[in-house]
Parts: C-alpha cells; structure tokens; sequence
C-alpha cells in the first residue's frame, strides 16, 4: 500500500481511504470462495449503493430467505474492508457483498457467471456534488478546501474510488465476463417500481405485486430516512457528521456547478466514455 496522504492510500493503481483495508485482504479475494447464491452490490461511491442494498434486501426478505442481521451494513457488508470482518465463509447463504472495487479486485470465481453482480451507476454531476458534501461529513475522508479543489480532485480521480470515468469504464468493458445487471440511479428515481422489478426478475424471485409494491414503499428516500437499519444513523456519530441519506435527487449539481464546471464534466465524459452511448439524465 502507497501512503498518498494521511486520508488515502493506493494500492495497484487504485485509491482507497486509509485504514480501511490492506493489501494482503485485497490480493485474498482473488480466490474468494463465490458461491452460486452470492449477491454483489457494485457501485462507484455515492451512486445509490444503500439505497439498492435496501431494495436487494426487502426483495429476498419477502422471499423469505434472509438470515438476521441487526441492520443493513452487518446484512451486506463490503467485500473490501477489514474492518470489523468476520469470516465470510463461515456465513449461512445468501450472501450479500456491497464493493467499490474495480474488476481487477473481484474475487476470480465470480466469472462462473452464476454468483451474480448488480452495477449501479450515478451522472457524474450528481455523483460528484453528493461526494463532495460526504467528504465533509465523513471522518474517514478528507474534508475538501473549496468546491473547486474537490471538483479538480475528482475530476483527476485523486480521491478514494480513484477516477469515477474509470470505474464506468472497466465496468462496461468487461460486462460479458459477469452475470451482471446494469442500473442507474436515474432510473431508480424516475420509476422505482420498475427498478424493483428488474432486480427481482434478475435474481429469480417471484414475488406477488403487493409486495413489489411494499418493497418499492420501503425503499423510498421518505421511509428509508426513518429506517434504523438503513440509514446508517448508527454509525457512530464521531464518524459521521452529516447524512448519508441527504437529498437523494437528480439535479443537485445546479446548485453549485458553473457553466463552466458543467462543460468541463460534459467534455470529459465525451472523451473518456463516448464510445460507449450511455445516456445520462441529469434532472
Ligand atoms: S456510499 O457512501 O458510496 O455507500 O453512498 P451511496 O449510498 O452510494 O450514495 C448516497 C447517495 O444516495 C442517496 N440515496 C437515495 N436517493 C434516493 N432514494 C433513496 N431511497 C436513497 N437512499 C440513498 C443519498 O441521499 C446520497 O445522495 P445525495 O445526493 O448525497 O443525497
């Protein structure tokens, strides 16, 4: 592990805040034992990963085969911290893994194509805005000078997670090796029940409308900020000053962007992503 600052270290090419993991944990996973009824939650950060952790966890509770946990962390912890780890393999199935890394990280057995993976992807605009103010909640990150240092930051990918147009990349490019569904959190806000219905059909779960209909009421931003078990309230408070649950919209960014900032991003996408025709939406 590369010392980059007292907040972040890198570790083959990739950033990750300190203290979080190690380099031995990290080389571990290539032979992590995936078993066929694993759930990967992968996401750059802020992308919505605990609100798709939420719905993957009301869809399988509903289905009847979940195991008790006292909140949604211990329920699907990350696949890369050391923190508090328990021996995984020693853990009744399913299980569920939420993970920041990029593919070169991810445990080797998952190209069996049968454990499967769930990608979530945010607009960079968003993403960054919803980071930025994380950073300064979060004791664990760097609390950025201006806005315009982290917007440089992220931009060059000098933060943990490394380079948001990296993430997506790799990703995309390496989407038939992984039984993989790709979502957005766009999507998730704009038609949330059709987001939970595309999640239950990829894992397999039938489940009658009403409780498609009380997984989506479950995993609204409204009653997810109420729930003890996942809003991440219990962090403790030394660690956390802010909310994770903070606005959960799209189009955030005009509040703080510049024109300037905004074609900066625009122009980068196209550069680093615009042979892929994704589409973003960006309010
Ligand atoms: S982390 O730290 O990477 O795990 O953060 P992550 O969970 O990926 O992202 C946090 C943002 O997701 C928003 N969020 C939601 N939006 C809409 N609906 C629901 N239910 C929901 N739950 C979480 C959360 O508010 C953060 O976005 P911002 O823009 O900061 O509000």
């Amino acid at each position: 592990m590369e010392h980059i600052n007292s907040y972040m270290c890198r570790y083959k090419n990739y950033n990750f805040a300190v203290s979080l993991t190690t380099a031995e944990h990290l080389d571990s996973l290539q032979s992590f034992e995936v078993r066929d009824s694993d759930i990967y939650l992968v996401t750059y950060p802020k992308s919505g990963t605990i609100w798709t952790q939420q719905i993957i966890i009301c869809i399988c509770e509903l289905d009847g085969v979940l195991n008790e946990y006292p909140n949604n962390l211990e329920q699907m912890p990350w696949l890369e911290y050391t923190e508090g780890r328990a021996d995984y393999s020693l853990r009744p199935s399913p299980r569920f893994f939420a993970t920041h890394l990029t593919p070169p990280f991810m445990p080797r057995g998952l190209m069996d194509k049968k454990a499967k993976i769930i990608y979530v992807t945010r607009n960079p605009k968003d993403n960054l805005v919803s980071y930025y103010h994380f950073s300064s909640a979060f004791s664990g990150l760097q609390t950025p000078k201006s806005f315009d240092c982290f917007f440089e930051d992220y931009l060059a990918g000098n933060i943990p997670g490394s380079s948001w147009f990296d993430h997506i990349r790799e990703w995309h490019s390496k989407k038939d090796e992984y039984n993989i569904l790709f979502l957005t959190y766009e999507d998730m806000i704009l038609d949330l029940k059709s987001a939970v219905t595309k999640i239950c059909s990829f894992l397999g779960k039938k489940l009658s409308e009403a409780a498609i209909d009380q997984v989506v009421e479950k995993s609204t931003f409204k009653t997810m900020k109420k729930d003890f078990k996942a809003n991440y309230e219990f962090l403790p408070k030394e660690k956390l000053k802010g909310n994770f649950m903070r606005k959960g919209q799209i189009g955030d960014w005009k509040n703080i962007f510049s024109a300037a900032h905004s074609e900066r991003v625009d122009k980068l996408l196209q550069e680093k992503l615009g042979d892929l025709s994704l589409k973003f939406i960006w309010e």
